[in-house]
C-alpha cells in the first residue's frame, strides 16, 4: 500500500479449519509452516499478509448444535476459540483471522454468487449423487470406496437428489490448463502438479454449489431455500480477507501475490475449483498452491477412534514450543507424509537443539567470558567467513523459496556443525595458554561469536523465542526478527559485551524419559482397572445353577415414579412373566416390543416399585464411574424357539 513493488508483496494463507475438529498436529503443522514462511519473508523485506481462520458452516456444525440444544452460531462462537488459543500458544504471527460466519464474508459470498448467476455461470438444475454426510461432499462413482463408501473417511454414502445451483466451471477448464502449462511452478511440489493436470484433462463437470438439505449456511441471494455449498463459501474467504468487496485498492495490492498452503487432501478444491471460480470472476490466479503431506502417529493414521490424535497443546507443555515447531518442520521433507513420534522429537531435542546449537552458544559465551572478560574481541574474521559461513545465506534462501523447510534447516545445522568443528580444530583452550597466540585466539572467538549471531538470525523464523533468547545472551539490542536478511553480515560484533550464558535447551535423559513414560502408561491403565474388575472364580456347577432361557418382550410399560425401570411382559413360550428392568434410559417402550432376549428365570422374585419382578434380562453396558453410558441387550443370534435353555 505504501509504494512497495509488487514483487515484494507476499500474501500467504492456511486453509480455514473446520471448527468441529479439536485442533491437532495436522492443523498445527500447516499453520507453523505458514508462520515460519511469513516471518522469513518479513525478514526478506516483504510486505507480508498472513491469513488464517475457521470454516464454520455446514452439516456437521448444524448436527452438533442440535445435539447440544444450542444454535449453530452459539456453538461456533464458542469452539472457534480453540483455534485462536492454539495460535497464541504456538506463537503464530497471523495478520488476520477470518471466520466464515462474519458479516464481511457473508456479503462477499452473496455478491460473488449473484454476479456469477447474472453472467450465466451459475444456473439451476437437479443434482443426484452419492453423498458423504460427514465430509459434506458428493463422491463420483469412479472414486467411491468398496460397498459405496466415501474414499476419504470410509463411511457409507447416501444417495441424494436435490434441486441445486451449478457453477459452470467446465467452461473455464481449457483456460486453466493453458495457465498451468505456462506456470508449472503454480502447484508445488511437482508431483501434485501432475495429479491436477491429469484430473483437468479428464472430465471436469460443473459443480453443484448450493444445498437445500441443510440450513446452516449462507442463503443463496434471491432463493433462500438454498444455502451456498460450504466449499464454495469457504474458498472465497481468501478474497474476502483482503478486501475483494470493501477495499478494492487493498485487494489489488495483495492479489494475486497469494500462496495457498494446504494439505494434499484438499488440493482439487484449491487447484481446480477455486481457480475456475477466479477465472469466471475475471480475476488473476494465485501465485502458487503448496501442498504438504499428512502426519501419521507412530506409524498409524491419526484418528479419534484410535485415540492417537496428537494434541499440540500437550506437546508444547511437555517439550516446549520451539522444539515442537522445529521438529515439525525439520523431520519431514515438505510435501511428503511424515510420522510423528515423541521418541523422535526427544532425539531431535537432544542432538540438534541441546547438543549442536545449545552447546555452541554455551561453549562460546563461556570462553569469551573467561578469556576476554565478556567482551567480544576484534580479530581477523576472513577465515571464519569462508570456512564457517560459506554460502549458507544463499542456500537457505533457495530452500525457503521452494518451501523446502527441511532443507533450509539442514543448511543451517550444517553451518552450526561447521562452527562446532571449528572449535575442535582451533582448540581455543590451548591458544589461551600461549600469550603469543593472543591474536589467533581473538580471531577464533570473534568468528565463533559471529557464527552465533548469524545462527540466531537464521533460526529466527522457525524458533523465534529461541532466537530472541540467543540475541539477549549475545548482548545484542533489538529484536532479531526485525533484522533484514539482505543486511546479514559477518564481522560486526567486536566490542559487544555479552550476557551470562544460560542453557538454551536442557538435555532430556532418555532413560528417565522412557521410565516416566512407562510409569504414566501403567498409571493410565491402572485408572481403567475398576471397569475391568473380575469376580472370583466359580465352579461349573455354580454357573449351571443359573437358569437362562430365550424369551420375547411382548409389552413394555412405564412405571410411574420410576426414572430407571420399565415393567416388561415377557413370553417364555411355556409361560408369561412380569419383569422390572432398569433400561429405561436406553430404549423407548416401542423399541423393546417384540425383542428377543435372554432371561434369568430362577432368580428369587423381588418387589421393585411395588411390582413383583420374576427374572432378569441380560444386557451389556459400557460403564463410566460406575454408571452405564450405553447399553445393549443380549439377544439370540438366529431363530430359536422361546423357552430354549442358554448354557
Ligand atoms: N475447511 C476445510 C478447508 C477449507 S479451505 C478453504 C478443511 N478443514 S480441515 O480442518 O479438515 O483441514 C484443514 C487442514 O488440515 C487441511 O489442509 C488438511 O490437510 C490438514 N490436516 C488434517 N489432518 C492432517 C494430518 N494428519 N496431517 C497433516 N495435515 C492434516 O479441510
Amino acid at each position: 500500500m505504501d509504494g512497495k513493488t509488487s514483487e515484494k508483496v507476499f500474501y500467504i494463507t492456511t486453509p480455514i479449519y473446520y471448527v468441529n475438529d479439536i485442533p491437532h498436529i495436522g492443523h498445527a503443522y500447516t499453520t507453523i509452516a505458514c508462520d515460519t514462511m511469513s516471518r522469513y519473508k518479513r525478514m526478506k523485506g516483504f510486505d507480508v499478509h498472513f491469513l488464517t481462520g475457521t470454516d464454520e458452516h455446514g452439516q456437521k456444525i448444524q448436527a452438533a448444535a442440535e445435539k447440544q440444544g444450542i444454535t449453530p452460531q452459539a456453538l461456533v462462537d464458542k469452539i472457534h476459540l480453540n483455534f485462536k488459543e492454539l495460535w497464541k500458544v504456538l506463537n503464530i504471527s497471523n495478520d488476520d483471522f477470518i471466520r466464515t460466519t462474519e458479516d464481511r464474508h457473508i456479503r462477499v459470498v452473496q455478491a460473488i454468487f449473484k454476479k456469477l448467476m447474472e453472467q450465466g455461470d451459475i444456473y439451476k438444475g437437479t443434482y443426484e449423487g452419492h453423498y458423504c454426510v460427514p465430509c459434506e461432499t458428493y463422491v463420483p462413482e469412479s472414486s467411491m470406496g468398496p460397498n459405496q463408501t466415501c474414499p476419504d473417511c470410509g463411511r457409507p454414502l447416501t444417495m441424494m437428489k436435490e434441486e441445486s445451483y451449478f457453477f459452470r466451471g467446465s467452461k473455464y477448464v481449457p483456460q486453466l490448463i493453458e495457465h498451468y502449462e505456462k506456470h508449472p511452478e503454480a502447484i508445488l511440489p511437482h508431483i501434485r502438479y501432475n495429479e491436477v493436470m491429469s484430473f483437468l484433462r479428464g472430465e471436469v463437470r460443473d459443480q453443484s454449489v448450493s444445498r437445500t438439505t441443510l440450513k446452516w449456511g449462507i442463503p443463496v441471494p434471491g432463493d433462500e431455500k438454498h444455502v451456498v455449498y460450504v466449499w464454495f463459501d469457504a474458498l472465497i474467504n481468501y478474497a474476502t480477507a483482503v478486501g475483494y468487496l470493501d477495499a478494492p485498492e487493498e485487494f489489488r495490492h495483495y492479489w494475486p501475490a497469494v500462496r495457498h498452503m494446504v494439505g494434499k487432501d484438499i488440493i482439487r478444491f484449491h487447484c481446480v475449483i477455486w481457480p475456475l471460480m477466479l477465472l469466471a470472476l475475471g480475476l488473476p490466479l494465485p501465485q502458487s498452491v503448496i501442498a504438504h503431506g499428512w502426519w501419521t502417529v507412530d506409524g498409524e493414521k491419526m484418528s479419534k477412534s484410535k485415540g492417537n490424535v496428537v494434541d499440540p497443546f500437550k506437546m508444547v507443555k511437555d517439550y516446549g514450543l520451539d522444539p515442537f515447531r522445529y521438529f515439525l518442520l525439520r523431520e519431514v521433507p515438505f510435501g511428503n507424509d511424515g510420522d510423528f513420534s515423541e521418541a523422535a522429537l526427544v532425539g531431535r531435542i537432544n542432538s540438534d537443539l541441546a547438543n549442536d546449537l545449545g552447546n555452541l552458544l554455551n561453549r562460546t559465551l563461556q570462553m569469551i567470558e573467561s578469556y576476554r572478560g565478556g567482551v567480544v574481541p576484534e580479530g581477523n574474521n576472513e577465515s571464519g567467513k569462508s570456512n564457517i559461513m560459506g554460502s549458507v545465506l544463499e542456500n537457505v534462501d533457495s530452500a525457503m523459496e521452494s518451501f523446502a523447510f527441511d532443507d533450509a534447516m539442514k543448511e543451517i545445522w550444517a553451518f552450526i556443525g561447521r562452527a562446532n568443528k571449528y572449535i575442535d580444530e582451533t582448540m581455543p583452550w590451548k591458544l589461551a595458554k600461549e600469550p603469543d597466540k593472543a591474536a589467533e585466539l581473538d580471531a577464533v572467538l570473534m568468528n565463533l561469536y559471529e557464527a552465533l549471531r548469524l545462527a540466531a538470525l537464521l533460526v529466527a523464523p522457525v524458533v523465534p523465542q529461541t532466537a530472541q533468547r540467543m540475541w539477549a545472551q549475545l548482548g545484542l539490542e533489538g529484536d532479531p526478527l526485525k533484522m533484514l536478511y539482505d543486511k546479514f553480515s559477518w564481522g560486526e560484533g567486536a566490542g559487544t559485551k555479552i550476557r551470562k550464558a544460560e542453557v538454551l535447551f536442557p538435555r532430556i535423559d532418555v532413560k528417565e524419559w522412557q521410565k516416566a513414560k512407562e510409569e504414566k502408561k501403567k498409571m493410565e491403565e491402572g485408572n481403567k482397572a475398576p471397569a475391568m474388575e473380575h469376580e472370583a472364580e466359580i465352579e461349573i456347577d455354580a454357573f449351571k445353577a443359573v437358569e437362562m432361557r430365550v424369551a420375547q418382550i411382548v409389552k413394555a410399560e412405564e412405571i410411574p415414579k420410576s426414572r430407571k425401570l420399565y415393567k416388561l411382559e415377557v413370553d417364555l413360550g411355556y409361560e408369561k412373566r412380569t419383569v422390572c428392568s432398569g433400561i429405561k434410559a436406553f430404549f423407548t417402550t416401542e423399541e423393546l416390543k417384540g425383542k428377543r432376549v435372554i432371561l434369568v428365570t430362577n432368580l428369587k422374585p423381588a418387589k421393585l416399585c411395588g411390582i413383583e419382578s420374576n427374572g432378569m434380562i441380560l444386557a451389556a453396558a459400557v460403564k463410566v464411574d460406575g454408571n452405564a453410558e450405553s447399553l445393549t441387550l443380549v439377544t439370540p443370534d438366529g431363530d430359536i424357539p422361546l423357552g430354549s435353555r442358554v448354557s
